[in-house]
């Protein structure tokens, strides 16, 4: 709770870009949760160096990653929307939650151990840690609810456990967040294995659609979708390539499921798959141009960077200090 309102807390890192599936599950659904909720999305952008960066990379897919949200339709102004590394508590916190974190409970994490596999020249002591920074990024804003995807439910529930453990020994300091579950979007399959989830990561480019993406890319990808041998366009789990482009089109373009059957009744798979493409064209280039135009606004872009910083920051800061004074560190003298 912030102020008597309920606050809503998600991270995103800036490498790999959003996906379709991001897109269409969950972002598109979070443009009115201010109403309900003090909204934060923060860039996670210190997390993303536990994994080596190039700097240049990653400041650019920060800022455009930053910029996409504002493109996809949250208001700046409604939504603070804002860098990791400019609200110096996340760094602070973490610290001090750190001596109540476990090794033992860190190292049953299922992301570190796959993180580690994957980069064994460079398994340092942040990719071990990580799961704590996340827990003070959560915890600085008295989160109620975080939106995560299942894979991120572990690092919640180590989050929840830090809290209560907190809580145990200095009284109510922090809300224990739950996971978000609000109006459910679209789940978007792979385009090449429909039995897998969309995702940013998948090794095989042709399996997502990133919501970058040119047109003529996305008219390609969902060409190249696989289907089965069926020929019939029906929405049924033994044509699950099938039902997924339906569901594709369904979201992009409001239609229900019956009326897109009824639409390509009689026709091919090829007439599906350039339907879909053209579907998710028209929702994801307005939101491109959005991005080039506001990209090409750095004043306007610097102002909300530099105002919703200061606004985590004070949040953040009001947690921090009571945390500080709850662990014993001396009072700031002023
Ligand atoms: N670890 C999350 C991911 O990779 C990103 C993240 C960092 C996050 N801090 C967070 C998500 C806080 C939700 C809340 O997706």
């Amino acid at each position: 709770m912030l102020d008597g309102k309920k606050s809503l807390f998600s991270g995103m890192q800036a490498t790999g870009t959003l996906t379709l599936g991001n897109y269409l599950g969950a972002l598109r659904n979070w443009v009115t949760l201010h109403d309900e909720y003090e909204c934060f999305y923060c860039v996670v952008d210190e997390h993303s160096i536990t994994v080596r960066q190039d700097p240049a990379t990653l400041r650019k897919r920060a800022r455009d990653l930053l910029i996409l949200y504002i493109a996809a339709g949250l208001d700046p102004e409604k939504n603070c929307i804002y860098y990791q590394s400019h609200v110096s508590a996340h760094a602070e916190l973490s610290w001090i939650l750190n001596c109540f974190t476990y090794m033992g409970e860190l190292n049953r994490m299922t992301q570190f151990k796959d993180k580690s596999a994957k980069h064994a020249d460079n398994i340092n002591a942040g990719l071990f840690t990580y799961p704590v920074l996340m827990a003070a990024d959560i915890l600085l804003f008295q989160s109620d609810v975080v939106p995560v995807g299942i894979d991120q439910m572990q690092h919640l529930e180590i989050t929840r456990d830090i809290a209560e453990r907190f809580n145990n020994i200095y009284g109510d300091v922090f809300t224990v967040p739950e996971a978000y579950i609000g109006k459910v979007g679209a789940k978007i399959m792979s385009l090449q294995d429909p039995s897998k989830k969309m995702s940013k990561s998948d090794e095989n480019p042709n399996a997502s659609i990133y919501m970058m993406d040119d047109p003529d890319t996305i008219m390609r990808k969902c060409r190249r979708a696989v289907t089965d041998s069926e020929a019939a366009i029906l929405y049924r789990d033994e044509q699950p390539g099938v039902k997924n482009l339906i569901d594709i089109y369904s979201a992009c373009t409001g239609k229900t499921v019956d009326e897109v059957l009824k639409e390509f009744d009689g026709k091919g798979y090829g007439d599906l798959k350039t339907g879909v493409g053209e579907a998710v064209v028209s929702v994801l280039k307005p939101i491109q141009d959005e991005h080039a135009r506001l990209s090409k606004d750095k004043a306007y872009i610097d102002g909300i960077i530099k105002n919703n910083a200061e606004k985590a920051a004070y949040y953040a800061n009001k947690t921090l200090r009571k945390v500080q004074k709850k662990v014993g560190f001396p009072e700031r003298v002023r």
